[in-house]
């Protein structure tokens, strides 16, 4: 709307519980449900510099979702609804590479980090994820590269695991800080730690005082072993952290995030996943193996019912294996998921800005691109709105 002041709205890393980032169960529908049972930020899957490159970015008129698409295949997909909340996440040993993938997606998220901990030899060989760790002058570069290229509105952040010695990574994170990202995340894990050993939450107070005497005012986020809100809070007494990050609980039921009980996952998380994705048109495939991973809480239903439930959903060709997935109750779904980010929204152009605030985010419209931000910011409202 000409003539009307810009809405500019802070993306806020403090006081937060975040979806992390999931290859394959961070996917669009996860992210907006996770949105809709009180997630503060959501991170997307790690998408390779390379592959999110030369996409083809293809708007569905009927649902609004905005997919990224190279030879017919979709690398990654988002929608309105998300982007304030939304945080992109970048697989890179490159600093080039780094910036021409942000800058690719930058007129459709918020904010934008850089995956320092995956442990996989296919981010590993390529010099990425936890690999940066110790290659900090190119992790710096890259990030520093980021900062430079986008547009002060979207924050840059990162993603790291510990190092086996505290004091090289009090030594990693002064660096990174002096890069000038937004919020870094920490996994209280290792490199050669599996998922199954506990993380090491309690050597994050160290950390966190260590970040607060640096006197930048830059968040930590703890990551690691957090199962609910309600844990948040543990691990917010035990560490100091202001934010929390969870994954493997989000994984399994996406009512972690809200302050009430877990949902039952076959009888009320699943059909309200199923119907939004099929709404969504997200790709069978991907639902079937989010909703596989879905647990409920112990003794709602008896552990048979899920069992049934896993087993129509690994016997399912498509969502037609599911009478309750009903593409015009995803299409509701969706409409709670906008009027959740909406009121979420106007609370934040409320607050008013304070020291905490680490960056502005200006909410415009999908697809924005960031090189003229002269152009006249739309309201709230219409920014969320298909
Ligand atoms: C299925 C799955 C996929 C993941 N994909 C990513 C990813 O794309 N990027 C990333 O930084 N971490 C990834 N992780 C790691 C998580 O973000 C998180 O750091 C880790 O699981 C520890 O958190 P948790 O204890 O809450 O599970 C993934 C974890 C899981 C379980």
């Amino acid at each position: 709307m000409s003539g009307t002041p810009p809405i500019v709205h802070p993306i806020n890393y403090h006081n937060g519980i975040m979806l992390a980032p999931m290859v394959r169960s961070g996917t669009l529908p996860s992210r907006l449900l996770a949105l809709k049972y009180g997630a503060d930020l959501v991170w997307g899957p790690e998408i390779v510099d390379r592959a999110i490159i030369g996409c083809e970015r293809i708007v569905d008129e009927e649902t609004g979702v905005i997919s990224y698409e190279k030879s017919s295949r979709q690398i990654w997909s988002t929608h309105p609804a998300e982007r304030p909340f939304l945080i992109y996440q970048i697989g890179s040993s490159s600093p080039s590479l780094a910036v021409e993938a942000a800058l690719t997606v930058a007129g459709d998220v918020s904010g934008v980090d850089l995956n320092c901990g995956c442990p996989k030899p296919f981010s590993t060989h390529a010099g990425m994820g936890a690999n940066l760790l110790t290659n900090p002058d190119l992790l710096c570069e890259i990030l520093t590269s980021l900062r430079r290229a986008l547009p002060a509105h979207i924050p840059v952040t990162a993603k790291i695991r510990l190092l086996p010695d505290q004091n090289d990574t009090l030594e990693l994170i002064r660096r990174i800080v002096g890069t000038g990202v937004s919020a870094l995340t920490v996994h209280c894990r290792t490199k050669e730690m599996r998922k199954t050993e506990p993380a090491l939450v309690h050597q994050l107070r160290e950390i966190v005082e260590f970040v607060e005497r640096l006197g930048v005012g830059i968040p930590v986020i703890e990551n690691g072993d957090c199962l609910s809100r309600q844990d948040a809070k543990r691990i917010r007494d035990m560490t100091g952290v202001c934010s929390v990050m969870l994954a493997t609980a989000a994984e399994k039921n996406l009512s972690c995030f809200s302050s009430g009980p877990l949902l039952d996952a076959e009888s009320v998380l699943a059909p309200t996943y199923l119907s939004l994705a099929r709404y969504l048109k997200n790709p069978w495939g991907n639902s079937k193996h989010c909703s596989s991973q879905f647990t409920s809480p112990q003794g709602k239903n008896g552990k048979s019912k899920l069992k049934e439930f896993k087993q129509t959903l690994s016997q399912g060709k498509g969502y037609d294996a599911f009478p309750d997935a009903d593409a015009s109750r995803g299409e509701k779904i969706l409409k709670e998921v906008e009027d959740v980010v909406k009121r979420r929204l106007v609370l934040v152009s409320e607050r008013p800005a304070t020291r905490n605030t680490t960056t502005t985010l200006q909410i415009l419209p999908p697809g924005t691109p960031f090189m003229v931000p002269s152009e006249p910011l739309k309201e709230v409202q219409s920014a969320v709105s298909m």
